[in-house]
């Protein structure tokens, strides 16, 4: 079969999210904020958290994967790799893909973790694609999971009320139809941003030592204004770019699926896009921005309330710390 007759098929999707919710009524008792500047800074209302429930990341891409694969109709022995986009795995090795795919009995995969941060799943699509029109691989499941609240530090007012934990799962498999499935995808970093968002320690750069517990080095330091500035352009750009490589246009698509940052990002894509509101998922005010599962997870939900069916184009586009940013153009 020629590389350009394999398609790469979106065949079931899944998601899970932690059954506690810290609201904003929750954030105004721990830093000093207050509902209204978090709702109209950011959209969001409540977001779900892993609290101490005990649940780490593979534990949330266990659930969100079974119903994937379900959805699939597809039993975890036919899978032949499993990506992870995530950049708080359970621990530093073995990565949370390995765990996954000892916990699904997935025993013919292979397994690794992409860290991309926020675009991770869209760099997973981008990597089941490029197996699968290699001719290598046959059934991937691809998804985001993140355990934001681990690296999140509740002294910060300007971070502590975005993050919220979950996991969104998609079965991608090799068909002969290329008019469906992953039409095109693009996805780009600029290191030279690296100090727009980070987590300083932790890493082998500054390990954690007994004098920086509890410094706050460990969780996520943002400049939010910045990130802003250039999230707006590159998704602009990264969604004209997919949509140009499979000759498409904003009007052909059913829906577009961004990254849940923060609704006044949402909504400047949506004008530069020139496109109503009701062709732009929004589901921040539940979850508050899970990084890379906010995109599977919206997905699953649109489909859910019924405004995805199979047959339907759909973008989804995101951009996080690295920089780094892609997007990804799908016929369910
Ligand atoms: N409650 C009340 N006031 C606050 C809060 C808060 N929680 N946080 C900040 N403020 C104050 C600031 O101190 C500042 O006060 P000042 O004017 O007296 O100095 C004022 O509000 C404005 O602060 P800004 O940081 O300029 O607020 P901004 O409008 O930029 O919103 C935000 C901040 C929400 C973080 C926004 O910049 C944003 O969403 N940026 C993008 C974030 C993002 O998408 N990151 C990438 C993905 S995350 C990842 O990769 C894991």
């Amino acid at each position: 079969m020629s590389k350009d007759s394999i398609s790469a098929e979106m065949v079931g999707i899944g998601c899970y999210v932690p059954e506690k919710v810290l609201t904003n009524a929750d954030f105004e008792r721990i830093v000093d904020t207050s509902d209204e500047w978090i709702t109209t800074r950011t959209g969001i209302k409540r977001r779900h958290v892993v609290g101490d429930s005990g649940e780490a990341t593979s534990d949330m891409c266990i659930k969100a994967a079974r119903q994937a694969l379900a959805d699939a109709d597809m039993s975890p022995k036919e899978l032949d790799l499993i990506l992870i986009g995530t950049c708080t795995p359970d621990m530093k090795t073995p990565s949370a893909a390995v765990i996954v795919q000892r916990h699904l009995g997935a025993t013919n995969a292979a397994a690794f973790d992409i860290n991309a941060a926020c675009v991770g799943y869209i760099y997973g699509l981008k990597a089941a694609l490029a197996f699968i029109k290699s001719g290598m691989y046959r059934n991937i499941l691809v998804m985001g999971s993140e355990t934001l609240t681990s690296i999140t530090n509740y002294q910060d007012r300007t971070t502590c009320v975005l993050f919220g934990d979950g996991a969104g799962a998609a079965v991608i498999k090799a068909g002969n139809d290329p008019t469906r499935g992953i039409l095109a995808s693009r996805i780009a970093a600029d290191g030279r941003h690296e100090e727009l968002l980070f987590v300083k320690t932790g890493g082998s750069r500054n390990p954690v030592t007994p004098e920086n517990i509890g410094n706050g080095s460990q969780g996520i330091y943002m400049n939010g204004s910045e990130i802003f500035r250039h999230a707006v352009r590159y998704m602009q750009e990264s969604s004209i770019q997919v949509l140009e490589d499979a000759g498409m246009k904003p009007e052909d698509l059913k829906l577009v699926i961004p990254h849940q940052a923060n609704i006044r990002i949402i909504d400047s894509l949506r004008k530069r896009l020139h496109l109503p509101k009701e062709k732009v998922f929004v589901n921040i005010q539940e979850y508050g921005n899970t990084s890379s599962a906010s995109i599977p997870i919206a997905m699953v939900e649109a489909r859910s309330r019924g405004l995805l069916e199979k047959g339907d184009l759909v973008l989804m586009v995101s951009f996080g710390g690295g920089l780094v940013w892609g997007a990804c153009l799908v016929r369910l």
